[in-house]
């Protein structure tokens, strides 16, 4: 998965015969599963249309600051659009444009757009071997860099001209590429190992029964993505459940019972630098295994039951650097038996889920959560999805690991 999925990406076209190129672009974008919306100067508009970019961004164009469509002249919201972005790339960008970047220009919309925008702004230049070379070029780029605007330089190779030389507007592949791999260079938890449980574990009592729990992994699956998408490395534990998960940073590992979810997390904790706790994982485990199928023998039946490890706890016991969080389920006294298992456990951060609240807990798509760090603090969040929890979780893990 690109690290610009879900991105929404503010294209900016400006006149050049390297506009034509644009179509691809968006496409590219759209590929990688961002949103996209375009700004064309209106020279740009004798390069490719509206139209072709409109149809392949699945959003209208923006070129002036009033929608020449609409009889009653809507204002384009220059402000909201350059807010809307995540980021936003000017391509290609001419030499009159970079111009007018650079000294705040905002003869037109594209300009008044890039001003207003706080997002990461990338310009790929294009035009002819000599206006590229020319001090004042050089100096609009210079300008730009120092505004921490990201520069993709033009490549050389024949121009429209004929000439040959520096000028070309980088290939829009190597344009998705450069924007990508510096998103991912400025995630917050890039190189770093974070392993995650999920899932509920089944305690095998014979060959075809075991005990186990309705957990249904959502949790801890979303926690992973979150994980990952913030440029993680995820090792994702999990017992037995229906959610699956396709990213690169992702290894999930499929275990059944607590023991093989004790040994593989022990396998993983000592590079971890933060370790999550959201598994279910079985208090008890039959103490003993029949190889054979149990049969049915008198009106009771009374199985001896063993404790099984305490993950977490464990974890805690051998902390060195790592973060480490856990989850509550608790039914009553919620705050205090959250407090004294956050102590007991050696954690840095516990998640309290409450079964008194409507919405939380087992096989729902949403939760509700109370996060208390180590200092007792505590931050009480609404009922939202399993995904907005998981990012709540990960905006406090990263406030605190910072
Ligand atoms: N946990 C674990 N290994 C276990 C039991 C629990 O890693 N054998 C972890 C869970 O993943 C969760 C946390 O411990 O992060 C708390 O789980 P919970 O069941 O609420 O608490 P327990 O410690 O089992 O205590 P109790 O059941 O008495 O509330």
């Amino acid at each position: 998965m690109s690290v610009l999925s879900g991105k929404k990406v503010l294209l900016g076209i400006s006149g050049g015969i390297a506009a034509f190129k644009t179509a691809a672009l968006v496409r590219l974008f759209i590929k990688a599963g961002a949103e996209v919306k375009v700004v064309m100067t209106p020279a740009s508009k004798d390069f490719i249309t509206p139209l072709t970019l409109s149809t392949l961004s699945k959003n209208p164009v923006y070129s002036s600051f009033t929608d020449e469509e609409n009889e009653n002249e809507v204002w384009n919201n220059h402000v909201d659009l350059g807010l809307w972005a995540d980021l936003m790339i000017i391509a290609p960008a001419t030499a009159n444009t970079l111009s007018k970047m650079a000294t705040g220009n905002a003869d037109n919309f594209l300009i008044a757009t890039y001003l207003s925008a706080k997002c990461p702004v990338y310009f790929a230049p294009a035009m002819d071997l000599d206006m590229y070379q020319h001090g004042s070029t050089k100096k609009s780029i210079d300008t730009l860099v120092g505004y921490s605007n990201h520069f993709i330089p033009a490549t050389s190779g024949e121009l429209a001209s004929g000439l040959v030389g520096e000028g070309r507007m980088a290939e829009p592949e190597d344009i998705v590429a450069f924007i990508e791999k510096d998103v991912q260079d400025k995630l917050p938890l890039k190189n770093k190992k974070i392993l995650i449980t999920a899932g509920p574990t089944y305690e095998a009592m014979d060959p075809v029964r075991f005990i186990g729990n309705h957990s249904s992994g959502k949790m801890g699956f979303e926690l992973a993505k979150v994980a990952a998408n913030l440029g993680a490395q995820v090792i994702l534990v999990s017992g037995p459940t229906k959610e699956t998960v396709a990213h690169g940073l992702i290894t999930v590992i499929a275990v059944v019972s607590a023991e093989e979810m004790y040994q593989a997390c022990h396998q993983h904790y000592a590079d971890s630098d933060i370790a999550i706790c959201a598994a279910a994982v079985a208090d008890y485990k039959p103490a003993e295994v029949a190889d054979q199928k149990i049969k049915k023998k008198g009106d009771n039946m009374v199985i001896q039951l063993e404790k099984t490890k305490d993950i977490l706890a464990s974890l805690g016991e051998q902390k060195k650097h790592q973060f480490l969080v856990g989850f509550a389920l608790e039914t009553n006294n919620e705050l205090e038996n959250a407090k004294s298992k956050l102590k007991r456990k050696n954690l840095d951060l516990i998640v309290l889920n409450s079964l008194q609240d409507k919405g939380a807990g087992f096989g729902k798509a949403t939760n509700k959560v109370t996060l208390i760090n180590n200092k007792e603090q505590i931050e009480a969040f609404e009922l939202k999805s399993k995904t907005e929890v998981a990012q709540d979780i990960f905006n406090t893990i990263l406030k605190a690991h910072a």
